[in-house]
Parts: structure tokens; sequence; C-alpha cells
């Protein structure tokens, strides 16, 4: 299955996709993560990337939707992939959708995590991710069993230089500018189903599974 998790940053989309991801035996596809690795690894992609991601603003469609066609080429995505944080503007759906037209694939569903703007930024300014594998964690929500370090690989954890409070508010500004008008771009394709991001992360867990397996 070929499910897109929409929502604006910080609504859970990392959170869900690691389970769904698990349980359906798919890659979870996050484009910040992609972005991330490659920064840390020194590569051009990722200077490219960094200037953006520092100012919360979004990396150019062209480089984004080349680094994610590349990706989805790979074997392990062949028969399906939850994409996190991808498409981010009507562009880069329209893209997604002729390259998949192609080879004679299209999206199954897009999957939208409706969080209120003031939880976003509770959520954004306590969490904590994994420098090795990327997995969130939240101080209070969502806590490692050991302060600082990952409970899946022992890696240490730190606070994303993009969730500082100035440079949250203009990600939420360039979600509702440039990615809301997907949920719109999704509904028109009777692909759009919402979830109410705002309850606990097993409740939210629960709900998207259903959604999917009822597919
Ligand atoms: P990206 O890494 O995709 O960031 P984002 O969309 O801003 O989303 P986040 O990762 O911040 O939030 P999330 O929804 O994954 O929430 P999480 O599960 O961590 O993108 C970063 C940057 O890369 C962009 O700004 C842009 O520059 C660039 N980029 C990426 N994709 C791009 C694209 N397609 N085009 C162009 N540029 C692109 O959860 C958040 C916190 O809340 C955690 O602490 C978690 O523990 C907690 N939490 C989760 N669920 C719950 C719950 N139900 N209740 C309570 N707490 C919860
Ligand atoms: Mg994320």
């Amino acid at each position: 299955m070929r499910i897109i998790l929409l929502g604006a940053p910080g609504a859970g989309k990392g959170t869900q996709a690691a389970v769904i991801s698990k349980k359906l035996g798919t890659p979870h596809i996050a484009t910040g993560d992609l972005f991330r690795a490659a920064l840390g690894q020194g590569t051009d992609l990722g200077n490219k990337a960094k200037a953006y991601m520092d100012k919360g603003e979004l990396v150019p469609d062209d480089i984004t939707v080349a680094m994610v066609l590349e990706r989805i080429a790979l074997d392990d995505a062949q028969t399906g992939y939850i994409l996190d944080g991808f498409p981010r503007t009507v562009n880069q759906g329209v893209a997604l959708d002729q390259a998949l037209e192609k080879n004679g694939e299209s999206i199954d569903m897009a999957i939208l995590v409706d969080v209120s703007d003031a939880e976003l930024v509770k959520r954004l300014s306590g969490r904590s991710i994994c420098r090795t594998c990327q997995t969130p964690y939240h101080s209070v929500n969502n806590p490692p069993k050991e302060t600082g370090v990952c409970d899946l690989d022992g890696g240490e954890l730190y606070q994303r230089d993009d969730d500082k409070a100035e440079t949250v508010i203009n990600r939420l500004q360039v979600y509702s500018n440039e990615t809301a008008p997907l949920i719109q771009f999704f509904e028109s394709q009777s692909k759009l189903v919402r979830i109410n991001g705002e309850q606990d992360i097993s409740v939210v867990e629960k709900q998207l599974l259903d959604i999917i397996e009822t597919k």
C-alpha cells in the first residue's frame, strides 16, 4: 500500500509512520529524515537542504522530488511505503502522481493528522530525536526510558535546530501557505482521510491502523 501522512510540523507523522511501517512491513520514507541524514554525511544535498531547513523554509521542489523518486525506485519500496513529509506542495503532489502513473501505480490514501497550532508548539518545544535513527521523543508525552538516550538503539538524543521557537513559527506559516492546499488536492481525488491527532499516541495509532486495515 502507498500511504501519505499529511500534517503540520509536530502533528505526529514520524511517531505514527514508524508504527505503521513496522506493522505493514513497508518502508517509512521521511523527506526531513533523508535531508538530515544527508547533512550528517556532509553531502552536497545535505548542505543545500540545510540552508532552507534552518530557516523553516521548504527545500526547492526539484531537489526534493528527485530525492524521493530515487528512494521509491529502490527494491524495498516496490510493494508500498509510508511517505512522511512528502508531498508538501501541490507541485510535489502532481510530480509524484505523474511519476507513479508511468508505472501504472497510484497513491492509495492520504491521511491528515489534524492538530491545533497551540498543541503543535508544545510538542515541538519538548521534542528530542535520536541522532542515529531519528526516532522522536517528548519530555512529557513520550519520554525515553533513560534521559538523553534512544530506547531503540542507544543513540544520543538532541533537539533539532529547527525546533527553536522562532523557526517553529515560520514552519507553521509555511505549512499553512504551501502544504495545506494539498488537503483539497487529495480531497478532490477522494483519497483524503482525516484523523484527530490530538488524542493519546496509542489512540491515534489504533485509529490509523483501523483505517489502513479496512481499506
Ligand atoms: P520534517 O522533518 O518533515 O519536519 P515537519 O514536517 O516539520 O514535521 P516534524 O518532523 O517536525 O513533526 P512530525 O509530524 O513528524 O511529529 P513527531 O512525530 O516528531 O521537515 C523538516 C524540514 O525539512 C522542513 O522544514 C523543510 O525545510 C525540509 N523538508 C522536509 N520535507 C520536505 C519537502 N517535501 N519539501 C521541501 N522541504 C522539505 O512528533 C512531534 C512531537 O510530539 C514528538 O515529541 C512526539 O513525541 C510528540 N507526539 C507525537 N504524537 C503525539 C500525540 N498524539 N500526543 C502527544 N504528543 C505526541
Ligand atoms: Mg517528523
